[in-house]
């Protein structure tokens, strides 16, 4: 895990002048937690935005809101629930071709996959045959099929926005569980596999010749709505990760890079110590925060 090592401008550095003019940045799951501020970062550095959530009202709120506070910025919204908006053979829904429609013809030059779910310790942290197949299946949708298909769907529009010294970015919201969390498995699973998929998407387009840079943001705790822990020294406020994931990103280095130093000191820690000896810590670890949330129905170490 390299550091950021230089800051070239681009579309994300800010403020805003006459490239971003007619720029929209869209960030998925942006009706709450770091999306949210994702949006507000991305509309202070003079992105026009386009922001996405599964619930109108709230949707609302987060337009009115971005309109408020960034007068100078163009805000649209979509609703859509990502974990129907593809069924099993990737087709989009008709409600998922109109929205995808509605934004198609503007410049992306920046796609934030924020959306994300089974991450809250309230509620997710639970055994694998404790959840029911359709459960399973709405961690897989959300996390790991709505991104890759909207990603198909937009990314020939980003290409065609982008050029030498002025690149589009894809931004997928990654996490520190794709260690291999225990009692979050297939959290932990659609995680690695977002790491994965941006590597090899980032080689990809490097290898044809495009502008479209890949960055997987490796986020470990971080106190959000979905995701209610506190602030720590390793658990920067949402409105923090935000500013430092897309700081990250303006930045240079590897595609999967942890945006905030407390997180890379964490990894750098698991990285030193033999598999087994991390293996107990996290079993450790996360059976007390199950234990502690009132999740535990068995007996598990
Ligand atoms: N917070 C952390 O500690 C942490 C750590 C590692 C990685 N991450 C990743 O960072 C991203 C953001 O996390 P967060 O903590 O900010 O999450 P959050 O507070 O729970 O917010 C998630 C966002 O996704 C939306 N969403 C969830 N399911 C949806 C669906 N089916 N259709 C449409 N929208 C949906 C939510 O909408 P509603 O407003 O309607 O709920 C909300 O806007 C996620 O990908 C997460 O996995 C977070």
């Amino acid at each position: 895990m390299g550091l950021t090592s230089s800051k070239p401008q681009n579309i994300l550095s800010g403020p805003r002048g006459p490239a971003h003019r007619d720029a929209y940045a869209l960030v998925t799951g942006a009706t709450s937690g770091i999306g949210r501020d994702l949006a507000h970062e991305l509309c202070s550095r003079g992105l026009n935005i386009i922001v996405h959530g599964r619930d109108s009202t709230r949707l609302e709120v987060l337009l009115k809101e971005l309109r408020a506070q960034h007068p100078a910025c163009d805000v649209k919204g979509f609703v859509l629930d990502a974990a129907t908006a593809f069924n099993a053979s990737g087709e989009a829904t008709e409600e998922a071709r109109r929205a995808i429609a509605s934004v198609g013809g503007l410049k992306i030059k920046v796609l934030v996959n924020n959306v994300g779910m089974g991450h809250n310790p309230a509620k997710d942290f639970i055994a694998f045959t404790e959840q029911t197949p359709a459960q399973v299946a709405t961690i897989i949708q959300v996390n790991i099929s709505f991104m890759t298909f909207l990603t198909h769907a937009l990314l020939p529009g980003m290409q065609e926005h982008a050029a030498a010294g002025d690149p589009s970015f894809i931004i997928n919201a990654g996490s520190l569980a794709d260690l291999g969390l225990p009692w979050v498995s297939v959290y932990s699973g659609a995680k690695a596999y977002i790491a994965g998929f941006s590597k090899g998407l980032d080689s990809e387009l490097k290898g044809e010749g495009q502008h479209v840079e890949v960055i997987s943001a490796l986020i470990g705790d971080t106190d959000s709505d979905g995701h209610k822990v506190g602030t720590s020294l390793f658990t920067p406020a949402s409105k923090d990760m935000a500013r430092m994931i897309i700081d990250s990103a303006a930045g240079s280095g590897p595609v999967v890079r942890a945006p905030y130093w407390g997180h890379r000191f964490q990894m750098w820690l698991c990285s030193i110590q033999p598999y087994r000896l991390l293996q107990k810590g996290m079993i450790y670890n996360v059976a007390a925060l199950r234990e502690k949330n009132g999740l535990v129905t068995k007996k598990q170490v």
